[in-house]
Formats: structure tokens, C-alpha cells, sequence
């Protein structure tokens, strides 16, 4: 059975036992500081598990794109290594939101295992979970009962909290689960070994198949659990696993997903999987990796140097790596790959498609430079090769840090390079190094989350600051304190604000929050420095915090919430102004603009989309005149609030690509300009005043940025200029325009430019002319040392019109600048062949009487010393030397 129709064979089961079909998140994390990428079904559905949300259907399949490279679930180094780990995967899920729990999980799972595929029961073994001491849980025997009327006892295999207990993270919503295990071994070896003795034991054909959890408990910062209002059950089954069984394979990397990829790959290197085990291994690398790399992109995650982008560009480095090292490829090559997922996964994640040319202009971008990097990085290892003493053999291994770590190049591949010379480095200086670096990192990035201490049990309303800038009845419903780098702050949630958290682009609010002066005696105000949505929460960030939270009565009664209101016009007008800016480009370029993302802030805005080349500076002022007319036009906001994604797309509003949508959004509109959006606007656009765009860029290659001030910072700016240029002009002694003035100072400089390079080349003829007369003949050869007060590049020169016009001659020409001495020694060429002279040797032979080291070639070298030297002796030593030729 071919992959697409299997998983659609799951999604169909599902919605015949009433499952909604809900699509894939995003595989890159936005809004959950515990995650960076995806990394299970469960993740997008996180804030329905903690209650944070309700759930608009109560049971839901899907497949989600996945992604194990980081944190707690890390498959990376394994990939490649084995036949059946992967860093992007899709999980097939079904899940029930506090409707069906234990039983009809179980029996779903059975019935489409067994009787929808048709997998043999004799091939399927269960665990569950045993209990934990240190958590207090005992043997799941509710579960363990469910699987006794299904298959035989001795089917049933008890597993550790290791195994048995799926936890999304450090902290988060987890629960027991009960695995389903297939053994794809021959009857031979399954009657030789029960399958039972060889769960969990990395067996490549007894691996587990799908995870059934049941959700029921929040893991704290503390370590300890918490119940949770609803109990859920959360479902993954490996997609590639499951087409691995259904396609009689034994590996995932056999089946049709990967076999197109495989191929292409080996057309690329000419190397044929399953030759040999180090270029399948290095083939099985490409082909998983190129799947994260394209995926990640596709949803908006770039490479780059730190976060998620670092993430992505070390995967990208690691299939280049293979690929160089093992199957001998020199160029870029993963980007060819692109095309291949876009067709095969046009069906069900068409992001790719839709996107070929932007992924892969980046990959093949990213792989340049890593290329470039990997060259350079040889030149460093050849130096330091030739710079060892004969008889070391081993490298320094902080010097192969250094390599890592400041050029990216992999220590495996240097330990490969200098084993190639009969060398290798010290592997343990080298752990140190990394410990150590580590270490430092580890420190700077550290998190430490407070458990939340809940004050107050109100429900949540969340956001009303559409609509004013205060309100005087909010309620402290929990608050927590964070360490962020040894920084220490708190995070404060209300059951209503008017603080806009930061999203969309748009930074978070700013403001005060007073206590009511009744009951607090006139406490002083707390000062919000920022905003942030998380997992659907508004958490307002206080830095300095005064107030005894833990003490009532004063935050349990009504309290001030006031943003700054004037920092939210500025950043609104920036706000509406990207919208404009947005329109127009579309109308000017057409709709191959993508919006790739945005930053608005009270100061300015940046705007990132996609376009093929860069906006010459004609187009940036149509657009810019484009929008400053929209402005005076005065166009009214208009906004529609909980539309369906289906009305706000029939209304022609554009969504942002990669933004996680809810069920219900809100568009707002500026005329024709329409847009899914949940920022702050002005009430009309002629509140924006004017827009200025000060500057137009590449971020990566397809995407360009756009950075724009509008209102008062538009107005500064110009005023900046036009201070500027009065200054000019004041200079420049005129009224009218500088221009001409300008280019009359240019032509007049280049002309006195020329005249004084003129004089210095006559001044050098001269002084050439000059020191004919001190052109000594010793034996057969023409002989000038001589101490000059000139420029090292005339010293340079000089030397050189002697050998050219000599084909016997010597020079030694020394001067003291400022701050040291210089010997230049030149050769003509056949002194060098037909008396075996080098100017190399001599210059390094004569430099100790400077104090200094020189080098050079044989019929040029260079030697510096300390300032003010004497070079009388260099001068009789060259000159003895020639004379005993
Ligand atoms: N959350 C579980 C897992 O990722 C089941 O979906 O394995």
C-alpha cells in the first residue's frame, strides 16, 4: 500500500468513529518558550490539555510534522546510523479532549491495527505503565485490564517511567501511555526469541509502532505533578514506521517515502545505496535531513545563528558534511532535493510546492557559504599540518575547537583530514574545550520558570485593549517569578487587560499597574516593561516588583491597568502602516508578495517578503508616494471580529503564511487593503501622517526587508536632513541646490588627485635616475645598498625597475619609518637561477641586525625590525656575500 493512501486510510477511520479532521501546525514554535520546533502531536493542543483553552471539537485526528532535534526528544545523532530514526517524521494522532478515555482509545487502536490492516495479531505485544515510587503513581491497572480482553497476558509487558510515562518536556502536560510493539522478525527467530524480551532493547525489527497516552497530569518546575481539570487522550504513530510494516520493509528508508529521494541522491553522487555502510549511512543522513531543512523552511524557519535558525543550519551542515565527506560531493546539492518533497507532499502539506524556488534559493544559498567555510577550514588544518614539528603526531585539540568553533568546521571531518597525513589531535583537550564552552552557554541561556501561584480563581476574558487603553476592575489571577540569564522578573496574569501582548509582529505593551488606593494606602504603581502571549495566557512582565503578592486584600479587588498610551499610537501607525506598505507592494509587484515576517514597534517597522531581486530606488519612491496618498486619502478603519477562516478568505483578506490561526479571526481593513490580523490600528489612516522608507535589503535570498518610519519618527528624520542640508549649504556657500556645487569640489579634487600623483612619479624617475651612480659592480654583478627616506611602495618600486632593467642585479634598499625599519632585497631573476641566490634566505640571514624576521620569495623579500635600526651592518654582510660568489 502506497504512503498517501495509508494515511489516508487512518484520517478516514478516524472520521467514521467521529474524529474531526484538524490540520498540521506549523512544525516551527512560536509562542511556547519550552519548545522551539514541534516535537509531537500534542504540542498544538497543549493549552486545551492545561485548560488554558477549550477545545472546539472533543475529538480530532491528524498528522503532524515533527521535529526531534533539540531538548528532551533529540533523535539526531542516531540518524543515518540506524535504519528507522528520523528527525522529521509525521505523527499520526487521534485524540479525544476530555471525552473518551482509556477504553475506546485502546479498542480504536486495536480494531484499526488488526482489522483495518489486516497486522497480524501474533506480531503486536503491548506495555504499560508500572508505577513510579518517586511519583507516587501506582501500576496502571485500569489499562492493563483493558488489554487482557484483547490479546494474551503474557502479551502484556509492565514498563518504567522511562518507557511508560510520556512527558512533553522538563514540564508540561503528560500522562501513563501504553505502546503497541510489532516484531517483523522471521517465525525462526520469533519462536527462538519472544518478542516480549526484546521491547525497548533498539532491536531494529521489534520496535514500537504507536504510543497511546493518557494526558491527565501537569509536571511542575518543582518536579511534581498536578491533575488536570479534564483527562485526554494523545496518540502518536510514526507515519514512516507504520508504511515500513504495510510495505513489508525493514527499514523506513526502504519505503516509498524516501525512494525517489535515495535516488536522486545517488544520480548526484553516482554512489548506489547499499554498497558499502558508510555511504548508505551518509545517503540515509541527506535524505532525513533534507526533509527538516525543507519543512522547517516551509514554515518560515530560516538558518541563521541562534534559536530554531541555528538549529536548522547545523542539520543543513551535517547533510553537507555526509555528503562531502562520504560521497565525495564538492557543490551544493541538497537544494535539487527540493523539488521532490514539493510533489510528493502536494496533497496534504502544499507549502512546499507553493514555495519551491524561495527553499530552495536558501538551501543552495546556505550550502554555498558552508561550502566556502569547509574550504577555508582546509587551508587552516594544511597550515596547521605544515607548522607541526616533525616529530609530534598529535594536534592540539583546542586548536580543533577553534576550527569548530569559530569557522563551523566539524572536528569528525578534521580527525578525517589529518588521518590522511598519519595524524590525529588530542580528543580529550578537545571534550574540554566543548565542556567548557557548554558550560558558558548553558549559564546564558538558562531559563528558570516559577510555578505559577494561583491568587484568584475569575475566569479568563484575556484581551480588551481593542477598545481602550485602561481598565480599573482587573484581577490578579496567578503570578510566577523567572530568571532569565540571572535577570530576575515577574510574570503577572489578569482576567482582563488592555496590554497588547507581542505577536503578529507587533512588540508587546508597556504601561502601570495601580493598586486601588483604598485598600493599599497609596502603594506605588508597578511598572510593565513588556508583554507576551503564552500558551494563550497574557503575561505581563514586571521587572521591579514592590507589592507582597502573596498578601490580600489589594490585588484582589479591582485594580488599574493603564498601558502607555502613547507608545501604542506609535507602534499602531506603524502597524496599519505595514498593511499599506503590504498592499501597494502586491499592486506594484504583483501577488507573489509574501509577507515573511515583521517587526513593529513605537519606532519603527520592518517588513520581510518575498521578491526575487532588489527594489531599485524609482520603485521605493512610487511605493512610498503610493502609500503617503493612501494616508491623505484619510481611509477608515473597518474591522470584523470572529469571522470562520472561510468568510475572512471569501472577503479576499490576506493570512499570513505560517501564523497559527484559531477557528475564529479578526480582518482588518483599510479600503481595499484586507489582512487576517490581530494587532493595534489607527482609527484612520490619516493618523499615520507620513511613511518614509529608509532603507531596502536582502535577509536570504528570495527575501527582501523594507524598513520604514512613519509619523513622528518620519518627521524627525526629514527635519534631521533638512538640518543637514542647510549645514551643506552654509559649507558650500550657496542657497540653492548642493548638487552642482558637489560635483564641482569632485572634478577639482580628482584634478589635484592627478596632479600630485604626477609629481610623485616624476619625483620617483628622478631619485631611479639618481641612484644609477651608487650602482656598485661587484664581480658580474650590479649592486645597490642603499638607506632611503622614502615610501615603502616607492622603496618597493625602485627595486623593481632595478631587476627589470638589470638582469644582473642586487638591491638591498632599507628605510626607518615611525615606528620600525624595512629591507626590501630584490634579485633579477637569473641571479636567482644561475647563482642559486634568494632573496628569501638573504633577508632572513641579515634581519637579526634590525631585530626583526623577514620572508618573502626568491627574488623578492621583506624584513622588518625595530625603528631607528642601523643597516650598516646588513649592507657589509650582503655585501661580503656577493663578493664571495
Ligand atoms: N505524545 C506522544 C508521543 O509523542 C503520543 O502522541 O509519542
Amino acid at each position: 500500500m502506497k504512503s498517501i493512501e495509508l494515511r489516508k486510510q487512518f484520517i478516514n477511520f478516524f472520521k467514521s468513529k467521529k474524529h474531526k479532521l484538524t490540520p498540521s501546525s506549523s512544525i516551527v514554535v512560536s509562542d511556547d518558550p519550552t519548545l522551539l520546533f514541534v516535537n509531537a502531536g500534542m504540542n498544538q493542543f497543549k493549552d486545551i490539555f492545561l485548560g488554558n483553552s477549550d477545545p472546539t471539537n472533543f475529538r480530532v485526528v491528524n498528522s503532524q510534522k515533527c521535529l526531534r532535534v533539540s531538548g528532551k526528544h533529540n533523535d539526531l545523532e542516531e540518524v543515518g546510523h540506524d535504519t528507522y530514526h528520523h528527525t522529521m517524521f509525521e505523527m499520526l494522532g487521534n485524540w479525544s479532549f476530555g471525552d473518551y478515555f482509556k477504553k475506546e482509545a485502546i479498542y480504536f487502536a486495536w480494531e484499526f491495527l488488526t482489522k483495518e490492516l489486516q497486522i497480524p495479531e501474533e506480531r503486536l505485544c503491548v506495555s504499560f505503565f508500572q508505577g513510579d515510587v518517586k511519583d507516587n503513581l501506582l501500576e496502571d491497572d485500569e489499562t492493563k485490564n483493558i488489554w487482557t480482553n484483547i490479546i494474551a497476558r503474557d502479551k502484556l509487558v509492565p514498563g518504567s517511567k522511562k518507557d511508560n510515562f510520556w512527558e512533553m518536556g522538563k514540564i508540561g502536560p503528560c500522562g501513563p501511555c501504553t505502546e503497541i510493539h510489532i516484531d517483523l522478525r522471521s517465525d525462526i527467530e520469533r519462536s527462538k526469541t519472544p518478542t516480549q524480551s526484546l521491547i525497548n532493547k533498539d532491536h531494529p525489527e521489534v520496535i514500537e509502532i504507536w504510543n497511546i497516552v493518557f494526558i491527565e497530569f501537569n509536571r511542575k518546575e518543582d518536579n511534581s505533578l498536578e491533575s488536570l481539570p479534564n483527562k485526554h487522550v494523545d496518540t502518536g504513530m510514526g507515519f514512516e514506521r507504520l508504511c515500513m510494516v504495510m510495505q513489508n520493509k525493514k527499514s523506513t528508508y526502504d519505503t516509498d517515502i524516501f525512494l525517489d529521494l535515495i535516488e536522486k541522491v545517488s544520480n548526484i553522487s553516482g554512489v548506489n545505496y547499499r554498497d558499502k555502510e558508510s555511504t548508505d549511512i551518509a545517503i540515509r543522513v541527506v535524505v532525513d535531513h533534507v526533509r527538516a531543512i525543507v519543512f522547517s523552511i516551509s514554515d518560515g524557519q530560516f538558518p541563521g545563528n541562534n534559536g530554531a535558525g541555528y538549529v536548522i543550519r547545523r542539520i543543513l551542515r551535517r547533510a553537507v558534511r555526509y555528503g562531502y565527506t562520504y560521497l565525495n560531493i564538492k557543490e551544493p546539492f541538497l537544494y535539487q532535493l527540493v523539488p521532490l518533497l514539493g510533489n510528493q507532499f502536494q496533497s496534504i502539506f502544499p507549502e512546499i510546492q507553493s514555495q519551491i524556488s524561495l527553499i530552495q534559493d536558501v538551501i543552495k544559498e546556505e550550502e554555498r557559504a558552508f561550502f566556502n567555510t569547509l574550504g577555508k577550514g582546509i587551508d587552516l588544518i594544511n597550515n596547521l599540518i605544515n607548522s607541526l614539528k616533525k616529530s609530534r603526531q598529535v594536534i592540539d585539540g583546542s586548536n580543533v575547537f577553534e576550527l569548530y568553533d569559530t569557522y563551523g568546521f566539524p572536528p569528525d571531518l578534521t580527525a578525517l583530514i589529518l588521518k590522511e597525513q598519519g595524524l590525529s589531535y588530542n580528543q580529550s583537550q578537545f571534550n574540554a574545550c566543548m565542556e567548557k564552552q557548554k558550560n558558558r552557554s548553558r549559564s546564558a541561556s538558562e531559563i528558570l520558570l516559577g510555578d505559577w501561584i494561583q491568587v484568584n480563581d475569575s475566569s479568563i476574558d484575556g484581551f480588551v485593549g481593542y477598545d481602550s487603553y485602561m481598565v480599573d476592575d482587573a484581577i490578579l489571577i496567578k503570578y510566577r517569578k523567572i530568571e532569565i540569564k540571572g535577570e530576575k522578573k515577574f510574570h503577572l496574569v489578569f482576567n482582563k487587560t488592555p496590554f497588547y501582548p507581542q505577536g503578529g509582529g507587533q512588540i508587546g505593551d508597556s504601561g502601570f499597574i495601580y493598586a486601588d488606593s483604598e485598600n493599599s494606602d497609596n502603594i506605588d504603581p508597578l511598572f510593565v516593561l513588556d508583554t507576551k502571549k503564552e500558551n494563550n495566557i497574557i503575561i505581563h512582565v514586571v521587572q521591579k516588583m514592590h507589592w507582597k503578592l502573596d498578601k490580600t486584600p489589594f490585588f484582589s479587588t479591582g485594580l488599574t491597568l493603564k498601558i502607555d498610551i502613547n507608545k501604542r499610537k506609535l507602534t499602531s501607525r506603524n502597524h496599519s502602516a505595514t498593511h499599506l506598505l503590504h498592499h501597494i507592494l502586491r499592486i506594484v509587484f504583483g501577488n507573489h508578495i509574501e509577507q515573511r515576517g515583521s517587526y513593529v514597534s513605537h519606532d519603527y517597522f520592518r517588513f520581510d517578503f518575498t521578491h526575487y531581486e532588489k527594489i531599485n530606488n524609482q520603485d521605493l519612491i512610487k511605493i512610498e508616494n503610493e502609500i503617503n496618498s493612501f494616508i491623505v486619502q484619510g481611509i477608515p478603519f473597518d474591522e470584523f471580529r470572529d469571522l470562520s477562516i472561510k468568510e475572512a478568505k471569501n472577503m479576499g483578506a490576506i493570512a499570513l503564511f505560517g501564523e497559527k490561526y484559531g477557528d475564529l479571526v479578526r480582518v482588518v481593513k483599510f479600503g481595499d487593503s484586507i489582512e487576517l490580523c490581530g494587532g493595534t490600528h489607527v482609527i484612520n489612516t490619516s493618523e499615520i501622517g507620513i511613511v518614509k522608507i529608509v532603507s531596502e535589503s536582502s535577509i536570504a535570498s528570495g527575501v527582501r526587508r523594507i524598513e520604514v518610519l512613519t509619523s513622528l519618527g518620519a518627521i524627525n528624520f526629514l527635519n534631521k536632513i533638512s538640518v543637514d542640508l542647510e549645514e551643506a549649504q552654509t559649507i558650500l556657500k550657496t542657497s540653492g541646490s548642493i548638487i552642482p556645487a558637489l560635483k564641482k569640489i569632485i572634478i577639482k579634487n580628482k584634478e589635484l588627485i592627478d596632479i600630485a600623483n604626477n609629481a610623485e612619479k616624476n619625483e620617483l624617475h628622478n631619485l631611479i635616475l639618481d641612484l644609477e651612480k651608487d650602482v656598485k659592480d661587484i664581480g658580474d654583478c650590479k649592486v645597490l645598498l642603499k638607506e632611503l627616506d622614502i615610501s615603502i611602495p616607492n622603496m618597493k618600486n625602485i627595486c623593481f625597475s632595478f631587476i627589470e632593467k638589470y638582469d644582473n642585479a642586487l638591491l638591498a634598499l632599507a628605510t626607518n619609518t615611525g615606528n620600525k625599519a624595512i629591507i626590501n632585497i630584490a634579485l633579477s631573476k637569473s641571479l636567482v637561477k644561475n647563482k642559486n641566490l634568494n632573496a628569501s634566505h638573504i633577508v632572513n640571514q641579515v634581519s637579526k641586525h634590525i631585530n626583526g624576521r623577514g620572508g618573502g620569495q626568491p627574488f623578492f623579500a621583506v624584513a622588518s625590525g625595530v625603528s631607528s635600526s642601523d643597516f650598516s651592518k646588513v649592507f657589509s654582510e650582503i655585501e661580503n656575500l656577493i663578493k664571495g660568489l
